[in-house]
């Protein structure tokens, strides 16, 4: 890696807010993601690694070079995990106010998110970083900062959402800031890896 520069990593994405976000973490690992587009056939599951791994897959065998992938959700508690691995569907159909009220009247207003990234090292190395941010549901949507569901989400320790914290404070305990910052440290200590992304 040349002296200020930073190692580019394409990461399969239509959503802007995810690049930002997992850039303003690398960025104190000297990496930079951008955003690429792959055809993906999202497999269902309940289980956020396994799309994360096999989206990561897919992704590698159509650039014919490893690329970053992310999938994430929001899980409530008193809704079974509802929407988890869904999240984006339930985002686009009813919404947050359909998911507010789910949850009109319900005490148990406990909710985490989750980030799985993923990157296939060749067919049959694939890596996965987890990360997770404990909180709860508000009664009403607030702020304007972010993306998805951040208006209803207040991490643990605060009161109030994601969309009212602002990115600064959103990636310094975010699912995503947790998991990209594992990414950026299992890459500083396996250097080797960035030369599959640097031109020559
Ligand atoms: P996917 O990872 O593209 O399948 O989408 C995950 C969905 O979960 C997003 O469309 C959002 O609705 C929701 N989600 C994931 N991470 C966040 C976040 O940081 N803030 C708000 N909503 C999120």
């Amino acid at each position: 890696m040349g002296r200020g520069s930073r190692v580019r990593i394409p990461m399969a994405t239509r959503n802007r807010n995810k690049i930002d976000e997992a850039n303003y973490v690398l960025r104190d690992f000297g990496i930079e993601l951008y955003p690429v587009n792959v055809e993906k056939l999202e497999i269902q599951s309940e289980d956020l690694e396994e799309i994360a791994r096999f989206a990561a897959l897919q992704a590698y065998q159509a650039l014919g070079k490893p690329v970053v992938v992310e999938d994430s959700g929001l899980f409530i508690e008193a809704l079974g995990g509802f929407p988890g691995p869904y999240s984006s569907y339930v985002y686009k159909t009813i919404g947050l106010k359909g998911v507010l009220k789910l949850m009109e009247g319900e005490e148990n207003r406990k909710a985490y998110f989750e980030a799985v990234v993923a990157i296939a090292l060749s067919e049959r190395d694939v890596k996965t970083f987890v990360g997770r941010v404990e909180g709860r549901i508000a009664g009403e949507a607030r702020g304007s900062h972010g993306f998805g569901f951040d208006p209803i989400f207040i991490p643990m320790g605060f009161d109030t959402t994601f969309a009212e914290l602002g990115i600064e404070v959103k990636c310094s305990l975010s699912h995503r800031a947790k998991a990209f910052r594992a990414f950026g440290e299992w890459l500083r200590t396996n250097i080797d890896i960035l030369s599959l992304w640097e031109t020559p």
